[in-house]
């Protein structure tokens, strides 16, 4: 048996499965326990229920020290550091949903056990759940993982941030042990600060990406090509070269949730945050942007055939939630489009959620016979598409580029006409090559 800390899992979700495999691959014993059984039983029988690269290994790899349960009596009966790791979905508000967090909150404290959130929760809920719960010691540990990445994210991130009160110091010190081995900068804070770092982080992110969304915009109407500008901006230290890509907006489960999240809570305590207002609002326009696109080259979309290639809310996930496939979808076929769509892995996320899209087998099917074809996820094996193949399907060659994904020229050369985001639409002379 391992002799690192045994760790207790609450809340086995993305965020805690990765979690739970990761600490288990760190060589500690890990218990991880759902409320939902049929979850459990599949990862019992060793079935990873999420897309995520690297986690089947991870599971299997340490099924040994992997515990999975819904009983949270065996899980707090293993371990003394419980990482919680439940959903704080949106409300119509904006405001999180804590529902799921206070329930683990009542579940842990009767335990005397280091609680230590994973989850993303608005400022000053660390500190209302030590007030409610004095028994249990307090941790603000955010989780900074993305989707497609998370086991990499986590076995090497770029910082760990634990946030504690006096008194709790013990259980930051034991949480920061169990950090320790991954080498990264542990930044000890308050634990407010730490609620903050996490929620201000995600909406710096989503702030760059409205920016050059918005610098696309206006490069489409001067004639500069945005992944040049972008490209040039990066190189300053000051700025760096990530979260440039202009596109169809962000998406997914964390950054919309976040920045709204934020937006209300500076809200609900009197600030308006004028920035964050704007940063949601060009979200929400660039994603319906794609649709004035098709309408420039179809005119009216009554009748129109328009094939999505992409619906995950970025490649190497089935992740839908907020994605642009979403609004774009429902948006082309209120003016009257009929749309099918191919994704090599989000196929059975989305059927529920757009039953009257036609799903594709395969992109060259999704676009046979389709005016138009919208790439909308950069999945990599579009990159290595038969365009030209493509092109001969359609019934007019006309792609939208929704992510900037492919080469220009060798679309433009397989017969598209071809309109990207940020970029010239004209073939010009010196053009530069995109993918
Ligand atoms: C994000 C944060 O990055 C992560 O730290 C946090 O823990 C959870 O939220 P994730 O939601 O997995 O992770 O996605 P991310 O890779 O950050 O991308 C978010 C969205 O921004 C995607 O829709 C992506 O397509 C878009 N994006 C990203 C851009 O449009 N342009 C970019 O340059 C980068």
């Amino acid at each position: 048996m391992s002799d690192r800390e045994p760790i207790g899992v609450v809340g086995v979700g993305w965020v805690g499965l990765v979690t739970a495999a990761c600490f288990a691959e760190l060589g500690h014993p890990v218990v991880a326990r759902d409320i939902v059984p049929e979850k459990i039983d599949a990862l019992r029988r060793g079935e990873v229920p999420i897309h995520e690269p690297g986690l089947p290994v991870l599971v299997e790899r340490n099924a040994e020290r992997l515990t999975f349960t819904t009983e949270i009596g065996e899980l707090l009966a293993a371990a003394r550091l419980v990482f919680v790791c439940v959903e704080t979905p949106p409300t119509y508000s904006g405001d999180a949903d804590l529902t799921a967090v206070m329930n683990a909150v009542q579940e842990v404290r009767d335990g005397h056990r280091a609680l230590v959130m994973k989850s993303t929760v608005p400022v000053g809920t660390g500190m209302t759940i030590r007030r409610r719960a004095p028994g249990i010691a307090y941790v603000a540990c955010p989780e900074f993982l993305r989707e497609g990445s998370a086991v990499r994210d986590f076995l090497e991130p770029d910082r760990v941030v634990i946030g504690s009160e006096p008194g709790d110091e013990e259980a930051a010190d034991s949480v920061a042990a169990v950090y320790e081995p991954l080498g990264a900068p542990i930044v000890r804070t308050d634990v407010s600060s730490a609620e903050m770092i996490k929620l201000a982080s995600n909406a710096f992110l989503a702030t760059k990406i409205s920016f050059i969304n918005e610098i696309a915009n206006v490069c489409e109407e001067v004639g500069a090509d945005v992944t040049e500008v972008a490209r040039g901006m990066g190189l300053d230290d000051r700025i760096g070269p990530k979260f440039l890509r202009a596109g169809a907006g962000y998406s997914g489960s964390c950054l919309p949730k976040d920045v709204s999240g934020l937006k209300q809570l500076a809200g609900n305590s009197g600030y308006h945050f004028q920035l964050l207002t704007s940063v949601i609002e060009v979200n929400e326009l660039q994603k319906r942007r794609l649709v004035g696109k098709l309408a420039k080259h179809l005119g009216s979309l009554v009748g129109k055939r328009i094939a999505l290639l992409g619906l995950a809310f970025k490649p190497d996930t089935d992740d839908m939630r907020e994605a642009a496939s979403l609004v774009l979808a429902t948006r082309l076929q209120s003016e009257g489009a009929t749309v099918a769509a191919y994704d090599p892995v989000a196929e059975e996320q989305a059927r529920d959620l757009l039953p009257a899209v036609e799903m594709s087998p395969s992109a060259l099917k999704a676009v046979d016979g389709a005016d138009a074809a919208v790439l909308i996820t950069e999945w990599p094996e579009f990159a290595e598409l038969d365009w030209r193949e493509a092109a001969r399907r359609m019934r007019t060659p006309l792609l939208v580029d929704g992510r900037n994904f492919l080469d220009p020229d060798a679309v433009r050369r397989a017969g598209f006409t071809y309109e990207a985001i940020g970029r010239p639409t004209s073939r010009g002379n010196g053009e530069p090559s995109g993918g």
